[in-house]
């Protein structure tokens, strides 16, 4: 496993980040504990979850549970100064009108709620999941650098954020001497590009923010499962995924990264995740696994990098404007 700074912290963080948002929903206690063993044995040592994680799955599914099964495997496996756990705050965590949001009221309570969960007494990367336009930013930040000051979370991250507002974050912060964000979550891969190429990462590249991509398999679309002309794979995502790249540009992107693994000797997720370390704005895609094979599969991504024409031949073939290219570039 290969190790990068986290933005312009000292925070150094393996370069897969492991993603629990599976944990409780799609794989069960006992094979997210064989992961996350699994992920812990390779050298990761960054874990990603959400306090809502996973409240949308069905009955026995509950916000809280991904970091449930995080907390009580840190304890068991006595492993918490040895990881570096991030989790999020915003969803809708209880009933009643400061249940969700990013009030300082909502935050307060929520940040207490998942250092209880999580077994732990600091958060290392606490984040604001999406942004909350109804809260003033100051109330929000204030928030927070009050929990960096009690020793409860160390480095703060936001994920989902519009350019404009993780910009205005970083003055309001600047401005108050509060804590800054220092780590961006967008959702990015070679199949969404444009919601963070266009203005977000020349941002987190000018102002040195950590950039931890989530879905950066495209929720599983380049693994190579999904052919031109094979089967539904078994996955509760297929159906969405199908309908968003299920298509003649989907799949060529596909054939594209096939013949690029095939001469490295590398599998299509490893080569997809390649061209996302290759860029060096980017800290650590967070990948999620529902099976330590799937897991295992992705790891040797870590220290492959694409050479120029590689990294062309993708960029040309995912390309998402015609012709368009940043005037500060
Ligand atoms: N901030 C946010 O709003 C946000 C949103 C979403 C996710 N996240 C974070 O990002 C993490 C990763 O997101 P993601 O799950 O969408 O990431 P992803 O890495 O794009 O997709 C992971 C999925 O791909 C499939 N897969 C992975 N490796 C495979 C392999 N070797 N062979 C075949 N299939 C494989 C599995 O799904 P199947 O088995 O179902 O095919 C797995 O659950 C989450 O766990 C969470 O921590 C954050």
């Amino acid at each position: 496993m290969q190790y990068r700074k986290m933005g312009r912290t000292g925070l150094m963080v393996s370069e897969l980040c492991l993603g629990t948002m599976q944990f409780g929903w799609t794989a069960d206690e006992t094979v997210s504990w064989s992961i996350m063993d699994a992920f812990v044995e390779a050298g990761g040592n960054f874990i990603d979850t959400a306090d809502i994680y996973t409240n949308w799955a069905g009955d026995a599914s509950y916000g809280g549970k991904s970091e449930e099964i995080i907390g009580r495997w840190v304890n068991d496996r006595k492993c918490r100064a040895d990881v570096v756990l991030a989790t999020k705050v915003r969803g809708s965590m209880w009933k009643g009108p400061n249940g969700e949001g990013l009030s300082r009221a909502h935050i307060m309570r929520a940040c207490d709620d998942s250092l209880r969960r999580l077994n732990t007494d600091y958060i290392d990367l606490y984040q604001c999941h999406w942004a909350d336009l109804n809260t003033p930013i100051e109330e929000t930040l204030t928030a927070l650098n009050d929990l960096v000051s009690a020793g409860k979370v160390l480095y703060l991250g936001a994920s989902n954020y519009p350019a404009w507002r993780l910009m205005e974050a970083l003055w309001t912060s600047d401005r108050y001497g509060l804590a800054r964000f220092e780590c961006y979550q967008p959702e990015y891969s070679l199949m969404e590009r444009a919601g963070f190429e266009i203005e977000a990462m020349p941002l987190c590249k000018h102002h040195q923010l950590g950039v931890i991509p989530y879905s950066p398999l495209a929720g599983g679309f380049l693994t190579g499962k999904y052919q031109r002309a094979g089967e539904k794979p078994s996955s509760v995502r297929a159906e969405g995924i199908l309908g968003k790249y299920g298509n003649d540009s989907g799949y060529g992107v596909i054939e594209i990264l096939s013949s690029l693994a095939q001469d490295a000797g590398k599998t299509v997720a490893q080569t997809a995740l390649a061209w996302m370390l290759s860029n060096p704005v980017i800290t650590a895609p967070i990948v999620g696994a529902n099976t330590v094979e799937q897991l295992k599969d992705v790891l040797p991504a870590t220290g492959y990098r694409l050479g120029a024409d590689e990294m062309k031949c993708l960029n040309e073939a995912t390309r998402y404007v015609r012709n368009w290219r940043p005037i500060w570039d």
